[in-house]
């Protein structure tokens, strides 16, 4: 059994090791794909997405832009310390600066110190997930949370925290409601993130700009994201209708709602769950997949070198994890986006098996279900999506009729996955697209 499994192990270290996961690193490369127009943040192709994703924030209070390059520069390709390093800093010295602030003398002042400041919190998390006893796991969400939600409190109308109960009682949501402030009834975008991400970096990336808009706005959480995963010690779950059905029962409670007019939205992953919900909760009006996922077990077994596949077919989990565990998280020779993808992907569905984690989401597909979705369905497409090649038009080909596929380019800063880095442009062509099917 040893030998074997040595044997295993050498071959695939000596002939494929760099290429056994979803190989990132060439994919950007390849002949396929067109060369990023865009001036690297990085030599380290994942760093320069995560920086590029805080970045983005600016124009919607969520970073400013020369504290960020400032610390950009501290970060080496492939070093993950280094990186959370460098936000470790920054955000301690955005919240001194913070502190500093009269909130009740200035407070727009206050809150664009402190939302910016949860930011730098939330992306000196980011990297940190590799070690599951980090304490700054949990001490570092404490402060994020914290100035978040003084910035809240210091909006126009201030965003609402509400605890909902899933649908089979099991868990609980966080939820914020964003109001317009409009008199009437209007529009609503029920909104999660991903793999990933939080609830709070929504408000950045859309909810502003919907409320520029007079959208009401509502982001939640469900399993295996960031709060829930912390505090309900929950890993991702596929059936996501539990966690956002209670969020469109919230909605229809309240009275700025008009309860026609409900959009849901999923970010990164989000576009595979909120899509998945539409197929069971016909009360939307609209979906938007950000960007379209169609089967995501696939996005991680299909890459996979042929030998590590025939593993996991064969169930062959120690060896699989084996070569995970003990070759690749660690390896720094190893593209950091493979490296961080698993770190991630084993704290958010909560294992420390690979094999496992890579079973589990084999069940976050939407083969047999996209003809259950009712509504419209937005469907984004990131040109250099490095991350979820193809997964767009699939979902949009299954779709059919019921799709709008948009393809953001490159050329236009809007290259990358979920758009990062062009959310201005991004909220442009998604709202203006959601005023279209509303007045339909
Ligand atoms: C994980 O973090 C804990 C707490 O900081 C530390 O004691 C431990 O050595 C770390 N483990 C690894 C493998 O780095
Ligand atoms: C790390 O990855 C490199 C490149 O694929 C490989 O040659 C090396 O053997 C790996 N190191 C370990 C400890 O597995």
């Amino acid at each position: 059994m040893k030998a074997i499994k040595t044997c295993i192990f050498l071959i695939c270290a000596s002939a494929c090791l760099a290429a056994v996961v979803p190989d990132l690193h060439r994919r950007s490369q390849d002949d396929t794909t067109p060369k990023d127009p865009m001036y690297q943040l990085n030599d380290d192709p994942d760093f320069h997405y995560e920086l590029l994703r805080i970045l983005g924030l600016a124009p919607y209070e969520g970073s400013d832009i020369g504290e960020v390059l400032v610390a950009a520069k501290k970060i080496k390709p492939t070093d993950m310390p280094s990186f959370a390093d460098a936000f470790i800093e920054l955000s301690a010295h955005a919240h001194d600066v913070a502190k500093g602030i009269d909130s009740h003398k200035f407070p727009i002042s206050a809150r664009n110190a402190l939302f910016k400041t949860a930011t730098y919190y939330r992306s000196a998390d980011f990297m940190l997930h590799g070690n599951w006893s980090d304490p700054r796991i949990n001490s570092l969400w404490k402060k994020h949370r914290a100035t978040f939600d003084a910035a809240l409190a210091l909006m126009p109308i201030p965003g609402r925290r509400v605890t909902l109960p899933s649908k089979d009682g099991k868990f609980t949501v966080p939820a914020i409601f964003y109001s317009s402030g409009s008199s009437k009834k209007r529009p609503t975008i029920i909104m999660c993130n991903g793999y990933d991400g939080a609830q709070e970096e929504l408000y950045h990336v859309f909810a502003q700009a919907a409320l520029q808009r007079d959208i009401n706005i509502i982001t939640y959480e469900g399993p295996g994201q960031p709060t829930v995963r912390r505090e309900q010690n929950l890993g991702f779950i596929p059936n996501w209708e539990d966690a956002a059905s209670p969020v469109i029962d919230y909605a229809l409670t309240l009275p700025q709602v008009d309860p026609k007019s409900i959009a849901l939205l999923g970010y990164s992953l989000g576009g595979y769950l909120a899509t998945r919900v539409a197929a069971f909760d016909h009360r939307v009006a609209a979906v938007f997949a950000i960007d379209g996922i169609y089967d995501y077990g696939k996005t991680l077994t299909d890459p996979l070198d042929p030998l590590l596949k025939q593993l996991f077919d064969d169930g062959k989990k120690d060896e699989f994890d084996d070569i995970f565990n003990n070759h690749i998280i660690s390896n720094t020779s190893i593209p950091t986006s493979v490296r961080w993808a698993m770190q991630q992907g084993l704290w958010s569905f909560r294992t420390h098996s690979p094999f496992e984690y890579y079973t589990l989401a084999q069940a976050y597909s939407l083969v047999g279900l996209t003809d259950k979705v009712k509504a419209p369905v937005f469907v984004g497409d990131a040109e250099n999506d490095i991350y979820f090649p193809g997964q767009a038009k699939s979902l949009a080909a299954h779709l059919g009729n019921k799709a709008t596929l948009f393809e953001f380019k490159a050329n236009d800063g809007a290259g990358a996955h979920c758009g990062v880095g062009a959310n201005v442009y991004l909220n442009q062509v998604i709202l203006d697209w959601f005023d279209g099917v509303l007045k339909h």
